[in-house]
């Protein structure tokens, strides 16, 4: 069936380019009325203008959708809450938020300014909170919402050069783990996108021939899914060259070490155990592997926990 977003006011954060443009454009193409959010910065963060997202909007507006430019930067809570009452009284709600605006500041970490790791926290981790805190009481009044977080491989596996945004993006995903948990009883669900995609962010990191098969557009239908009516929640979704596989955290079975080998060298020797996949899973909550380790234990050890 279609996914379509008629009557859905979605905020999409950073979409005067690169992916959140293309999100924003196929969710009015999908009936949505969208708020079309960029600071209008360079790719370190730095400037500001309202051209790339008015040119968006005119897009949108020209395709015969609904959308409205913003300029509000994500790492201030107070533009955030400025932009999300306007749209209330414009739209009368906010059914989807696209946390997608970020920014780069890659270096080394032996030669990072503690300066560029702050920022990049400020706008990826912090931008994505304050958005995500300005729409948080209206979804659970309407009982009703769907929000994405825009992670990365570089935060879930790592990237030379990027310490600050790999922190950043990969805390986006503890974030969304909790906020699933609090959401779901009032009908929000919260989802992580891990996106590949070529961008001004990514043009100079990339040849011709790559650059050209990874389309934004090749990632949005992941966005699109994701905020639908039939979106799962608390999952990571990686997406780019039109490919979309589920990224998933597991946790060994793991080695209980008695009373009498509870040291240092018993962990080494058991090392390779403790790596064993046999039995490896995921786990929906933290509170499953305390269960799972009291439960090994007290197996162990022949004790009744209850
Ligand atoms: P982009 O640089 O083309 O677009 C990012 C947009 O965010 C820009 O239009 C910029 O003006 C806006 N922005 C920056 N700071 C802002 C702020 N404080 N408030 C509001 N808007 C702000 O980059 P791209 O590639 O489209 O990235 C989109 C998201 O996807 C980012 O979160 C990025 O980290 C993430 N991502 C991108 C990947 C890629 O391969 N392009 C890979 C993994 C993640």
């Amino acid at each position: 069936m279609a996914i379509r977003f008629d009557d859905r006011v979605v905020i999409v954060t950073g979409s005067g380019n690169g992916l959140g443009k293309s999100h924003a454009l196929e969710f009015a193409r999908r009936g949505a009325r969208v708020v079309v959010n960029d600071l209008g910065a360079a790719r370190d963060g730095s400037g500001v203008s309202s051209e790339a997202a008015d040119l968006v909007v005119q897009q949108i507006l020209d395709e015969g959708g609904e959308a409205v430019s913003n300029g509000a930067n994500v790492a201030d809570f107070a533009q955030v809450e400025a932009m999300v009452a306007e749209t209330v009284e414009r739209w009368g709600r906010v059914d989807v938020l696209i946390n997608n605006a970020g920014i780069l500041r890659d270096k080394t970490f032996a030669k990072m300014d503690l300066k560029d790791f702050q920022l990049v926290m400020d706008v990826h981790l912090t931008g994505s909170v304050n958005c995500t805190k300005a729409v948080w009481e209206l979804m659970r009044e309407q009982e009703y919402g769907r929000i994405v977080m825009t992670s990365s491989s570089s935060g879930i596996y790592g990237n030379f050069g990027q310490t600050n945004y790999g922190a950043a993006k990969m805390a986006l995903v503890g974030f969304m783990n909790s906020l699933a948990l609090e959401g779901g009883k009032y009908g929000i669900r919260v989802n992580a996108l891990a996106p590949i995609a070529a961008t001004r962010m990514t043009s100079d990191l990339m040849t011709e021939k790559v650059l050209a098969l990874l389309e934004p557009q090749a990632v949005t239908p992941a966005v699109i899914f994701l905020a639908g009516e039939d979106a799962p929640t608390r999952q990571i979704v990686a997406a780019g060259a039109g490919v979309f596989a589920r990224v998933v955290i597991q946790e060994t079975s793991g080695v209980f070490l008695g009373p009498d080998r509870r040291d240092a060298e018993h962990v080494a020797s058991a090392w390779e155990k403790i790596c064993d996949t046999d039995g490896q899973r995921e786990l929906q909550a933290g509170g499953e592997q305390t269960m799972k380790f009291l439960e090994k234990a007290a197996a162990e050890l022949g004790i009744n926990l209850s």
